[in-house]
């Protein structure tokens, strides 16, 4: 039997200025992109053209002004439902992730937004389950702190199992429209979920029929116990920053194992980093916009953080000397020699100095790989990953914006096309089947056919 070839999955996750703090700095670069339609409607549109599974939109519920020197993208933005909503309408094919907070929201607020969505995208949406990390949050929504990480996840698993039985309340054949007698719903098929739970009690049914995708897929990204758990159980995809390749094998094959632990099958959950793809025609032209975006950081050069990630106190050391002696480092395992190969990597030579491993770490102080090269090094790298099981795909993450996704779009992906590695045409429109998941039974309809209540 012939049996398809495993390909990669490709999304978004939209920086609007860009992944690198100083993105915007560039001449190019657009820096208001992210309150313009015209320029969210234009990266949504390329994507699709492009054949990506997915556009990304992350969320967070506080900001301050002091965010600008390294999160410039995340300090201001679009309420993601909203714009989610205006990208529907002007594209087709392409899966939409939207985040929302479960620990300053309610379940039926959120049922009902998504299961909208996902009709008004045609079946295109994925909800990313967050329970936040911005301790500044709860000052915004009326509470005294933020809580901690085992609340939050016992909440978010009470919270999601409501919404996903709000999306059941309505079976797919419960309306039935009928002109002649009359009925315009079999009330047999509309169901109350009487959930009584420790923190919500939700009578439903919700108020929006089931959604086009039966149950609306769910993404999620974490480090905890706890957030591999929701993710290994309950994930469609879950999303992870990882620059070292051997530990992005480790969280592979641990969401894998843990999802076969809960009765799943090791293709039902995606595993995908982010990747920062830094493109040029030719190597020499993509180290020369690595430097110059460099070159705008606006930064202190503090070595505090960057010290410790490397066990040596940097600040003892000339900023324009090179690197001290590695064996230095008073840490065990090879994560200090790791972290220097992939900051000599990005500026293409071996020799480098502390200011130019502090330039790596900053780029990707946010905890996404970021990767230097031409066409054909950027696809070797994406397809080592892949292949060794580190990832199943990647959350694409431009370092600079419209230019730095144009030039992966319009040069990488055709690299990745001609080796077999992603696809050339759509064959699904929607999110589940871009990601070749099967649309659930309805619980309540699956109980009565059980219980053998229908014909
Ligand atoms: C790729 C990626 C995207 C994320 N997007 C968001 C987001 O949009 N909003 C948010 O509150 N947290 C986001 N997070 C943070 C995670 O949801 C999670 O809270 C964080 O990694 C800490 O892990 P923990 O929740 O297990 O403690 C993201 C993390 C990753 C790796």
């Amino acid at each position: 039997m012939a049996t398809s070839k495993r390909q990669l999955h490709l999304g978004l996750f939209l920086f609007s200025t860009g992944y690198h703090p100083a993105g915007w700095r560039l001449p190019e670069a657009a820096t208001d992109g992210a309150f313009d339609p015209k320029f969210l409607q234009r990266v949504a549109r390329r994507l699709e053209e492009a054949k990506f599974d997915f556009f990304f939109l992350g969320d967070a519920l506080a900001t301050s002004a002091d965010m600008q020197y390294q999160f410039p993208s995340q300090m201001v933005r679009l309420e993601p439902f909203t714009m989610i909503a205006n990208i529907a309408a002007v594209t087709e094919k392409i899966g939409l992730i939207v985040t929302a907070n479960t620990t300053y929201s309610e379940p039926y607020t959120i049922a009902r937004q998504t299961a909208s969505l996902d009709y008004l995208s045609g079946g295109r949406l994925a909800w990313n389950v967050v329970t936040g990390m911005d301790v500044r949050a709860a000052q915004n929504y009326s509470r005294e702190k933020h809580w901690d990480n085992s609340r939050r996840y016992d909440y978010a698993d009470e919270f999601v199992k409501i919404v996903q039985e709000l999306w059941d309340s309505w079976e797919d054949d419960a309306l039935i429209r009928n002109k002649e007698s009359g009925v315009f719903v079999d009330g047999s098929k509309v169901h109350q979920i009487q959930h009584e739970g420790e923190h919500f009690s939700v009578a439903g049914p919700l108020n929006v029929a089931r959604p086009p995708q039966g149950q609306i897929p769910l993404l999620n990204a974490g480090t905890s116990e706890r957030s591999r758990e929701l993710g290994a159980k309950l994930s469609s995809a879950v999303f992870t920053g990882q620059i070292l390749l051997e530990l992005s094998k480790e969280f592979y094959k641990d969401i894998k194992t843990q999802a076969v632990k809960f009765g799943r099958s090791t293709d039902e959950v995606f595993i995908l980093p982010g990747l920062v793809p830094l493109v040029g025609r030719t190597a020499e032209e993509a180290h020369a916009k690595y430097r110059e975006l460099n070159s705008l950081l606006v930064t202190n050069y503090d070595l505090t953080a960057l010290s410790a990630r490397i066990g040596i106190d940097l600040s003892r050391y000339p900023l324009d000397g090179l690197l001290p002696d590695l064996s230095l480092s008073t840490l065990p395992g090879k994560e200090a020699e790791w972290l220097v190969e992939l900051a000599q990597k990005a500026e293409g030579k071996e020799e480098i100095t502390v200011r130019e491993l502090f330039h790596y770490f900053a780029a990707t102080s946010r905890g996404h790989l970021l990767i230097v090269g031409d066409p054909e090094q950027i696809a070797d790298q994406m397809e080592k990953w892949f292949d060794e099981r580190a990832a199943d795909g990647f959350n694409i993450c431009p370092p600079y914006m419209p230019d730095g996704l144009d030039l992966f779009l319009d040069l990488v992906v055709p690299v990745l096309q001609e080796r077999g590695l992603f696809r050339t045409e759509y064959e699904a429109d929607t999110f589940r089947g871009h990601f070749g998941l099967s649309r659930p039974d309805n619980r309540f309809a699956r109980k009565a056919a059980l219980e053998g209540v229908r014909d």
